[in-house]
């Protein structure tokens, strides 16, 4: 093993703590509460205004993920205005809640027999965590497949320029150039079956 490979492999498993066990959400009363949420994240193809990309896809997504995700909004650690509002204001139980309603049966590492295309050699440092297939090995690790492209550039974008301050992930997208990420964005994105957007019941 290289000991860039070994290095990887213990930043993997730091990222892995136990303290992120969380109690499972409960989809009925995720969808009372997720009533809001449904008017971007359950419209296909919805787009932020400015910049202009669609809002991530969530259903099929690691409903531990999103509640990570939706932590980083409420404190900061992730700059955007819109989802800072939304996230702002309930509970980590009431995240659960909604997590597990929006993203109702998560893609498991498995779900992919094999990747559509070639991936970008970019990716060589990705699939120790995504996987080849764009599906998070574990339920912290979120999952790309059949993620918007636009979307993807974005958040890869804004972990490389600061507007999302996770340390793990800037750490790799630093080193990613724009055509990297374009080439990366796209190949998560045709991978099947991949997440969808949240459905109303
Ligand atoms: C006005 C449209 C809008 C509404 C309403 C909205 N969101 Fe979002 N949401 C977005 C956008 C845009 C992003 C991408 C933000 C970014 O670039 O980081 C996002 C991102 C997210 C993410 C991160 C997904 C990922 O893959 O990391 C989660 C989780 C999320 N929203 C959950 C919610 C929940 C829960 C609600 C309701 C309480 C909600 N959103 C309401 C537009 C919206
Ligand atoms: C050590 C594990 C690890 C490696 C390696 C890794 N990631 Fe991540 N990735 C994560 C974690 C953890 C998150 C969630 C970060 C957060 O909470 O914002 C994440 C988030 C992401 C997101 C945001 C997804 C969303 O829905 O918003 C994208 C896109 C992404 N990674 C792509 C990549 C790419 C491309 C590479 C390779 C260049 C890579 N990752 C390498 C662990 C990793």
């Amino acid at each position: 093993m290289s000991k860039f490979l070994v290095a990887l492999s213990l930043i993997v498993a730091m990222a892995t703590p136990s303290a992120f066990a969380q109690a499972a959400g409960n989809a009925e009363r995720g969808a009372r509460l997720a009533y809001t949420c449904l008017g971007c994240h359950g419209i296909p193809n919805y787009k932020n205004s400015y910049p202009n990309y669609r809002v991530p896809k969530l259903r099929g997504q690691h409903p531990e993920y999103l509640v990570i995700a939706l932590q980083a909004y409420r404190s900061g650690e992730r700059s955007h205005a819109t989802m800072h509002a939304n996230a702002a204001g309930w509970t980590d139980e009431q995240y659960a809640d909604i997590a597990a309603f929006l993203a109702g049966p998560a893609l498991q590492p498995g779900a992919i027999s094999k990747p559509v295309g070639k991936a970008p050699a970019a990716a060589q440092t990705c699939v120790a965590c995504h996987g080849n297939d764009g599906l998070g090995i574990t339920p912290q690790y979120p999952n790309l497949a059949g993620q918007h492209a636009d979307y993807l550039e974005r958040a890869l974008t804004d972990y490389k320029k600061g507007g999302r301050k996770n340390a793990i992930m800037a750490g790799f997208a630093a080193q990613l150039s724009a055509a990297d990420i374009k080439a990366l964005a796209a190949y998560y994105a045709a991978q099947k079956p991949g997440l969808e957007t949240s459905r109303r019941k």
